[in-house]
Formats: C-alpha cells, structure tokens, sequence
C-alpha cells in the first residue's frame, strides 16, 4: 500500500467535497465459487482500496464529515482463522498503516448507521454492484434492496471521480509496472501464435504471467482467432495459418492498478496482403489519435477521428463510399468500428465504472450519443492532465451484422455491399495502447510493445 498521508490527504479532500454527513464504504466480502468454502480470488472495492487502502474481506470504513474522524470497522481474528489463514494484524495495527486511530468490531457499524439515521444525517454511499453488498447495505439502512438505487449520493460519485480521474505520480509508477507485465503476456502470446496450437495455450500462458508478477488479469483474456467478436472469452479454436488473432489483456498489480493491451497478429508470424490493408488502417487511428490527445480536447472528437481514419482507409479500400464525414455522422462506419475509441484505465480496468459510465465519461457539456455505435464509447468528455485512458480502434467483418444491414439496405449510398461479401471470413483487428494526457499532450506508458507490421513479422518469426 502506499504510505498512510496518501489515504489520509485522499479522505481529506473528500470530507472538503462532500461537506457534511456520514461517507459509507463497504469493503468487498469472500464470494462462493461452487461452495461456501470455496471462493472466487478476492478483490477489493476500488473505492474502499482509494480511500483506505486495506485489502482485507469484511471491513468498512466511515468518514464522519461533520467530525472530521474516519473509522475502519472489522472484527479481529480468533485463533480459528489463525490456525487456517496463518496470523494476522489487529484491526487497530491495520487502521494505523492507513492513518486511522478509530477501530472497532462490525456491529459497531451497525449501531453508529442506526444512531445516525435516528438523528436525520446524511449517508453517502455508491451503488453496489455485488449482491452481498447490496443485501448489506439494506440490513444497515433499513431499506428493501431493491430500492437501495434511490438513495445513492449522487455527490459522492462526483467527488471520488473528481479524484479518482486524476492520477498522481505514485498512482502512474503502479499503471507503468502493469503494463511492464502486459509486455510479457502480449510478447509471448506472439512468440506462441503459431498454426496448430490451441487458444487456450496461449491465453493460460498469458494468465500465467500475471498471475506471477502479483496480481490477477485485469479482466478475463480476450483472446481469439475470431476477433470480429469483440469479447471472445471462447478459447478453444485450433489456429490456423490466414486467419489473425486478437489479443486484449492486461493484468493488475499488487495494488490492483491495470493495465489493458490489445495486439492483433497473423497467425504463424507474415501477414497477407488483404490482413496488411486493414491492420494499416488501424494502426493509423491508432497512432493518429495518439499523435492528437492533449487537455482539453473532448475524447468525443478523438473517437470520430479514428472514425475518419477508418471509414477513409475503407473507402480507399473500395469497402465504403460516397462522403466520408456523412457517413460517420450517420453511424454508417459503425458496421466495421462498433464499439468506442476507449475508456479510462486505473484501479478498475473501465476505470469507475461501477460509479455509473456516464458520470465518468461525460458531463454537462458532452453527452453520450445515442447513434449505434458512437453510443458505446465509454469517455467522451475533455481530457485532463492526469488521465489514463485506452486508445482502442477496430475493424471488424461480422457476418450476421453484415447481412442484417445488407437485408435492411441500411447505408447503401456509404457501405459497398458486394465488395465487403468477400471479407466475410477475415476476423477482427483492434489495437489497444494505455496513454497518460500530459500537461501539454500525451504520454504512451510503459515500455513499447511490437504493433508496426514489420515489428511483429520479427518478433513472431
Ligand atoms: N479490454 C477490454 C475492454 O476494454 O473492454
Ligand atoms: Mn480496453
């Protein structure tokens, strides 16, 4: 963990934002995997993790605002769980390496929300987004959990992504060391991706890797020969020389701070002519858009950039046609790019995204559009300094969408049908880099990983 005035300056700046009440967080429990006993990986609330640090099942922590005193609650271990866990630090030794004085047992949590209601307070707290959580979070405020929704403080999701959205130096150093092991993961993966080997080889040997640098994948491996869908989790396709194969890891750090990498390889190590076409196009917008992220810039307009990127290296390619602007205003080019140009990346992979998407990528001045698409970019706000953020393009060939627009003769005048029949078996292409916006542009993190053609004919051969 970092040391203790981090979380102490962190809840600090909290207490000025929220100004009054009771701040609530509740720290993530054990969860079954096929019995009681046996559970999932723990991970800790992002949140809780930000504000207090301790990376521990079954603690709370409160900020009393009016007070000014934080508390963390949790029970201290009996000699059961030190016979099965091995030994562990007192609550109160645990408070201190996060700067808190005030420790106590559980139920006390219950009986200072109680005595906080009775006296009108307010208690802010976020939306749950595990079920044990929610079902807490109704036991403590006297509420059905299925209205726990109407009382989330709105002001509190602000402050943490006010916060949150700004990453100090420590903060980038961790996101650094996460993609220092995504280099690995990504440049294995392209040392395997030769004919005849499973899926599944390659994304195990991935998983490998961050497993033994500290912490778990960022989320579970994107890895696939049809990478047309965009979050294949199916590992079980034999690879075979024509087709390319998407790559879209990361892992987090001890500390739980991501990273999030995507690569996209020929199989077997030499691109053909019609795979080095379309991973032109997307390195472009890829590298483009870096070339243009500074403050201030609405990620909006770098998403319809890599849009023109795209919809221009497609129209060259005789894929689209006509107006090239229009058609991206229209949504035409959604049919190859349908998802976003990124998100931002931190203790969460979509980082905050629990927090409500919109509340993190867009605001009163730019909402979320409503057009296939453009609606599925995460971030469309003006970029700050101190943000981390995915630069993601793609294209992508997939058939049922191909023939549902084609049926619909949806954008006749932009899509050339009858040239895209041919690419119907091609797969997907996305590439993926973690860029830091800096005072005065931008900043790719972490060491270089192969993405030019002739980088990864090397590596792969
Ligand atoms: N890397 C997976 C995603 O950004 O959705
Ligand atoms: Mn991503």
């Amino acid at each position: 963990m970092f040391n203790k005035n981090v979380y102490i300056e962190r809840r600090n700046q909290l207490k000025k934002d929220i100004k009054s009440g009771l701040i609530l967080f509740l720290g993530n429990k054990e969860v079954a995997f096929n019995y009681p006993a046996n559970t999932y990986g723990f991970r800790q609330d992002s949140n809780f993790l930000y504000f207090f640090g301790l990376n521990q099942p079954d603690i709370a922590g409160v900020i009393d605002v009016d007070n000014n005193k934080d508390y963390i609650f949790g029970n201290d271990v009996d000699m059961d769980d030190i016979i099965w866990m091995g030994f562990q630090p007192s609550m109160k030794e645990r408070g201190m390496q996060v700067g808190i004085e005030h420790t106590a047992p559980l139920l006390s949590l219950f009986e200072m929300i109680t005595e906080a209601i009775k006296q009108g307070r307010k208690i802010h707290f976020t939306s749950p987004y595990r079920a044990e959580i929610t079902m807490l979070l109704a036991d403590l405020l006297g509420v059905k959990y299925t209205n726990i929704k109407n009382y989330i403080s709105i002001d509190l999701v602000k402050a943490i992504i006010k916060q949150r959205s700004i990453k100090s130096d420590i903060e980038i150093i961790e996101i650094e060391k996460a993609i220092e092991t995504a280099y690995l993961m990504h440049t294995t993966a392209m040392k395997m991706a030769k004919p005849g080997i499973y899926e599944r080889e390659i994304s195990g040997a991935m998983e490998g890797i961050a497993l033994a640098a500290g912490g778990p994948v960022s989320f579970p491996v994107i890895l696939s020969i049809n990478g047309q869908t965009l979050h294949n989790h199916y590992h079980g396709n034999q690879l075979a020389v024509g087709r390319m194969m998407v790559a879209d890891a990361g892992c987090e750090t001890e500390m739980n701070y991501c990273s999030d990498i995507t690569r996209t390889m020929p199989v077997g190590g030499k691109f053909n002519q019609r795979q080095k076409d379309i991973y032109s196009i997307v390195l472009e917008a890829n590298m483009k858009v870096i070339e243009n992220i500074k403050p201030s810039i609405p990620y909006r307009d770098m998403h319809f950039l890599s849009a023109k990127v795209i919809a221009e290296g497609l129209k060259n390619l005789g894929l689209m046609k006509g107006n090239v602007d229009d058609a991206i205003q229209q949504g035409a080019h959604a049919m190859f790019y349908p998802h976003g140009l990124g998100h931002m990346l931190g203790m969460d992979v979509h980082d905050m995204e629990g927090l409500g998407e919109n509340y993190v990528g867009y605001d009163e001045e730019i909402k979320r559009s409503s057009i296939f698409g453009t609606a599925f970019l995460r971030l469309g706000r003006k970029l700050q300094p101190g943000f981390v953020l995915t630069v993601e393009p793609g294209i992508y060939f997939i058939p049922a969408l191909i023939d549902q627009w084609k049926a619909e003769k949806k954008f006749m005048d932009f899509i050339n049908y009858d040239a895209v029949e041919a690419y119907k078996d091609f797969g997907g292409i996305r590439i993926e880099d973690d860029i830091l916006v800096t005072e005065t542009a931008n900043r790719v993190l972490g060491k270089p990983i192969p993405k030019s053609i002739s980088e990864l004919e090397i590596i792969m051969g």
